[in-house]
């Protein structure tokens, strides 16, 4: 079930939701509430999405009192197969215009497809891929015909290679990144921008702790802003997993992308599955 909350403080007569607002999915934690405050902080108006209402509801406040925007927050499972419609139905009922969608929420599932439960990998599927492609369907219509909008995809450098160990993760970013490139020339000359944005590894609660090269998720925000901007279709984050995304999309053999990727994932997976016998015991 959907649940929306509103900025109910606002006196009437006074700015509201509706023209220059931005939608931001998975907005509650790492490069999606990054995102909410750089576009709050430019005097976007907001919707919030994802599961977690209280969470949202935290951020919302701070942001209404530290930018004077106004926030709808919508606590919504986007792998839920009506979730989409619904979310185009919430926000066209609180009479909210999105110039802005950012299709940010995802999940990451570590680990050999042969452990992998299988419903959970249809839920990311739906979650990471079906979502984006649909609720740009139900937004886009209405970009096109005010002449202006953008619709920013996060995918991942995740997205530039076949990932063992990470299989339906990659693979749900490829279509994320093919989808995006083939609707930014769909909408070319249409007034609205769409451009995916590939992260590589960031300090987020899915990809949590730090490392060597890791970013922070205010520079992926960073990015998604200057991309905004731009004309390119796809943007890699950081000059590092820019140059590696291009490597592995165009130099390198496909066989040697999928071994050095499977290296990193398997690792990765076995760091995970230790992490869990150890909490287990
Ligand atoms: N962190 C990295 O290393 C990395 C690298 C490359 C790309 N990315 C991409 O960056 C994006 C953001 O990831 P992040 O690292 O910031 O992860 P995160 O902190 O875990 O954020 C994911 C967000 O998605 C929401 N979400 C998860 N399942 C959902 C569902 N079923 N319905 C609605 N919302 C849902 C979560 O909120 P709730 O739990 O409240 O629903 C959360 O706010 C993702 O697209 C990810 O694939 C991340």
């Amino acid at each position: 079930m959907a649940v929306m909350t509103a900025n109910k403080a606002r006196p009437r007569g006074q700015r509201t939701l509706g023209q220059g607002t931005a939608l931001v999915t998975g907005a509650g934690t790492g490069i999606g509430a990054a995102i909410a405050q750089r576009l709050a902080a430019q005097g976007t108006h907001l919707v919030l999405v994802a599961r977690d209402a209280e969470r949202l509801e935290v951020a919302a406040q701070r942001l209404r009192a530290e930018h004077g925007i106004d926030v709808l927050v919508v606590r919504l499972d986007l792998s839920l197969p009506d979730a989409s419609a619904r979310l185009a139905e919430l926000v066209r009922d609180a009479g909210v215009e999105v110039e802005i969608l950012v299709n940010n929420a995802a999940v990451a599932a570590v680990g050999p497809v042969a452990e992998a439960d299988p419903e959970t990998m249809r839920a990311l599927i739906d979650l990471n891929a079906a979502s984006v492609a649909q609720v740009s369907a139900y937004f886009l219509p209405g970009m096109v015909a005010r002449g202006r909008g953008a619709i920013v995809n996060i995918a991942s450098t995740a997205a530039y290679a076949p990932a063992p160990y990470n299989a339906a993760y990659a693979a749900s970013k490829a279509f994320v990144l093919s989808f995006t490139r083939a609707l930014w020339f769909e909408t070319w000359g249409t007034g609205v921008r769409v451009v995916a944005v590939s992260p590589g590894a960031v300090e987020t609660p899915m990809n949590p702790g730090r490392g060597v090269g890791k970013r922070r998720p205010e520079q992926v925000a960073d990015t998604v802003m200057r991309a905004l901007r731009g004309r390119a279709p796809a943007v890699v984050d950081g000059r590092v997993n820019a140059v590696q995304a291009f490597l592995f999309d165009r130099v390198l053999p496909t066989r040697t992308v999928t071994r050095l990727a499977g290296k990193y994932f398997r690792a990765a997976a076995t760091r995970k599955s230790r992490q869990h016998s150890a909490l287990a015991r």
